[in-house]
């Protein structure tokens, strides 16, 4: 916590590498989320979903958690699978693409009643209060940040879960096994990027995925951030031959 606040806010704080630049991703992310729901479920095949609900089976429910964060929540994929395991959820989601929110805002009221409170702003911003939380979760969000930003995430996830409080993180990962790996780059690579050209999106903004993924790569770096956290008990698991990992556990 002393750490955290001794950190720069990130806005501050420029990626080693510019792929990771925090305003880069953003604009990414807000030039995709017109068509990013149709092409997430249909160029993950249906495993975003599957494993979206993996992610809230690993969240511990005990002591009937309220109040959930949703970090890096995009247009509000997650929420619906948050409201089936957790029914007395109150769902705060956190995304820093406009665009994005603009869209998490219409299924809100479409689909939630305007109950999801909504922030757009960077998830390291640190505006949340200490202990505020019972179950931080998140999909797909990791990939984006270079090994810095997810020290710093880990580090937001324990100031900001009461103790004893759980949290689950997932994303896709390339699997370990060799030709496995090689038939997962070549579908990023070129078939993503296609597909996205024929649901009249631009491909060049699907093409940026398979960057992402190859920088990610089995996500080790996600893991390592979480690991070197004292006030986490971190699990990590694998699923579908390494294609996704999950990183999840509670808050000592
Ligand atoms: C791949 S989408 C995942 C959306 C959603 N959670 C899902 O399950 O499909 C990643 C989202 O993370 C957001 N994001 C990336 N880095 C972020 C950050 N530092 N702070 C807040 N949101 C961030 C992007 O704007 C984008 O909406």
């Amino acid at each position: 916590m002393t750490d955290l606040l001794r950190r720069p806010p990130l806005a501050l704080c420029r990626a080693a590498d510019p792929l990771y630049e925090p305003a880069d991703v953003r604009r990414l992310f807000d030039r995709m989320a017109s068509s990013y729901d149709r092409m997430n479920l249909v160029l993950s095949l249906g495993f975003s979903a599957l494993w979206r609900r993996q992610l809230l089976s690993l969240v511990r429910a005990s002591g009937s958690p309220r109040r959930v964060l949703d970090l890096m929540s995009g247009r509000g994929e997650t929420w619906a699978e948050i409201e089936r395991r957790l029914p007395r959820a109150e769902i705060t989601a956190v995304d820093f693409s406009a665009q994005m929110t603009a869209q998490a805002r219409i299924r809100n009221r479409a689909r939630f009643g305007g109950r999801v409170r909504l922030r757009q702003e960077d998830a390291l911003a640190g505006t949340s209060q200490d202990a505020s939380f019972d179950v931080v979760v998140s999909a797909y969000g990791l990939k984006t940040f270079d090994a810095g930003q997810l020290e710093r995430l880990a580090a937001e996830v324990v100031r900001t879960l009461r103790p004893g409080g759980s949290f689950a993180f997932i994303d896709i990962t390339e699997p370990g096994c060799g030709p496995l790996r090689t038939a997962y780059r070549a579908y990023l690579r070129w078939i993503v990027p296609l597909a996205g050209l024929l649901l009249l999106t631009d491909p060049t903004e699907y093409r940026m995925l398979h960057r992402y993924l190859a920088g990610f790569g089995d996500g080790s770096r996600a893991v390592e951030a979480f690991r070197a956290e004292p006030g986490l008990e971190v699990e990590v698991r694998r699923h579908f031959f390494g294609c996704a990992l999950s990183i999840s556990g509670r808050r000592v």
